[in-house]
């Protein structure tokens, strides 16, 4: 195919920074909220969209959704429980993050288990959110086989006929936070001829043991 050609030939040197272990915090949650808030400062896109990768039996599955908070060193995203990745960290709570920061040319990889936030952290960042976002997590029922545009489109207009001139919405019962406690951090910073920077983190008895990985 063309484009295999056009593959084989893209290719980025990557000199932005570079990163070792005596320059990282000893928490990697210090850490990850340096890079996090340079990613925000840099002007990234989406700087806390992320990829999340659940396992369905013994498969992978992953998507993007958007960190909303570090809650009690978890973090968290929201989505509907009813959804695909729902029932997936239901049957099971090991978990992947994976966040790409390219104009940095930096990459974070997260490892934990999830559980639910309280329901009062999901009550308090539901009530933040635009009426539009609030009526769409109500009437979408996310992962499900839809028949056409349409039908979700009425979808969203019953569910805003349903709350008409109610000031506040409340949360629905599928809708809400997870949140991860990591037991893996690596930080990737990219650097010149491939040989780019991995540290990691990892947990061991309550402690964060730090080293290098090969690239
Ligand atoms: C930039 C971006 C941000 C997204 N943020 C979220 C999010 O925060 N929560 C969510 O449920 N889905 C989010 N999505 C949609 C998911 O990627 C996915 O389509 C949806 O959650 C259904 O996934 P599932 O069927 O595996 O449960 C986002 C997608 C993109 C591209």
């Amino acid at each position: 195919m063309k484009i295999n050609e056009t593959l084989e030939s893209l290719r980025v040197s990557y000199q932005a920074s570079s990163l070792d272990a005596k320059d990282c915090d000893s928490d990697p949650l210090i850490q990850f909220d340096q890079w996090l808030q340079q990613a925000i400062l840099s002007k990234c896109d989406e700087p806390n969209s992320f990829i999340l990768s659940t396992v369905k039996n013994n498969r992978p599955r992953g998507r993007v959704v958007l960190l909303k908070g570090i809650h009690n060193s978890e973090f968290v995203f929201y989505t509907n429980y009813k959804s695909a990745k729902g029932d997936e960290i239901e049957k099971n709570e090991n978990v992947a993050l994976t966040f790409l920061w390219l104009p940095l040319q930096r990459q974070v990889r997260i490892e934990g288990k999830v559980t639910k936030v309280p329901e009062a952290i999901s009550d308090d960042y539901f009530g933040k959110r635009p009426r539009g976002s609030q009526i769409g997590a109500i009437a979408s029922p996310q992962s499900m086989i839809l028949e056409s545009r349409k039908s979700l489109e009425e979808l969203f207009l019953r569910a805003e006929e349903k709350f008409e001139g109610e000031e506040k919405l409340p949360r629905p019962n599928h809708w809400g936070g997870y949140g991860i406690t990591p037991d893996y951090i690596e930080f990737w910073q990219g650097r010149p001829n491939r040989m780019h920077d991995r540290i990691c983190y990892k947990k061991d008895l309550d402690q964060w043991k730090i080293y290098r990985l090969a690239p």
